[in-house]
């Protein structure tokens, strides 16, 4: 039986533009966690929303920190920083923050330091497009492997894995079911190869990339995802309680 608690991410990415819509969607969040709570809700705001968000049921993340602990870095946030506001959780290596550059590399060090922080690194793999010879397994796993580079056997059992493959992500359809299933089986197997221990299985995979209300059930059953991390519908107080509840219902 799989005992891993299902994890409910929301990841509001650069929203809501106002500190009033913040306050107000977070409340509402709040007001549709279900009762008795059995999931573990995250919401991962933007940093300057952080300290204005009560403490509460539903657990608070940031979406990024840099990659160096101090110093003189014009613009940046470090991971002492943003724990001083509370957060238990930090997105990793999201996309679209490779996109704008950051390299395994870089999330290396972040998940380090994360780590060091006590602080829970939710790191973010994906790939861009599939190929029929299956390359793009390759590729995730040199991500899983470059990402965890040098986290020991003992501190990897608290990391969390966000699967969201690129193309998903802001789309109109998630990836089926089915899928997930063969993705969530092939992350948990790399896992083990990578660490030589079948104890690994512990991690949380989770599933993003156009999570909704009418998908969220599927993926978490069918497709075993062990949680969700979900953008566009995380804006939503409304559709992230029925988010909430699916996945509580389970
Ligand atoms: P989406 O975003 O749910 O809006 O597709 C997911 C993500 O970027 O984590």
């Amino acid at each position: 039986m799989n005992t891993i608690k299902k994890m409910i991410v929301g990841n509001w990415k650069m929203n809501p533009q106002t500190v009033k819509d913040a306050t107000k969607l977070f409340e509402g969040i709040n007001k549709q966690v279900p009762k008795p709570l059995r999931v573990v809700p995250i919401i991962c705001a933007p940093y300057i929303y952080l300290p204005l968000l009560k403490k509460s049921k539903v657990l608070l993340g940031a979406q990024n920190i840099f990659t160096e602990a101090k110093g003189s870095y014009t613009g940046e946030i470090s991971i002492d920083m943003v724990k001083n506001f509370k957060i238990s959780h930090v997105i990793i290596g999201h996309s679209e923050r490779r996109k704008m550059g950051e390299t395994d590399e870089m999330v290396n060090k972040k998940v380090h330091l994360a780590l060091e922080a006590d602080i829970t690194p939710i790191i973010c793999i994906g790939e861009t497009t599939r190929d029929e010879e299956g390359s793009y397994l390759g590729f995730l796993k040199g991500q899983l492997e470059q990402g965890l580079k040098g986290v020991s056997r003992n501190a990897v059992g608290r990391v969390i894995i966000a699967y969201e493959p690129v193309w998903a992500i802001g789309a109109s359809t998630a990836m089926n079911a089915h899928d997930v299933h063969q993705m969530t089986l092939f992350i948990k197997k790399a896992l083990i190869d990578i660490y030589k221990s079948k104890t690994i299985t512990g991690i949380p995979v989770l599933y993003g990339g156009a999570v909704d209300p009418t998908n969220a059930h599927g993926i978490l059953t069918e497709g075993e995802a062990d949680g969700l991390l979900i953008g566009r519908q995380s804006l939503d107080a409304k559709s992230f309680g029925e988010i909430l509840q699916i996945a509580n219902n389970i």
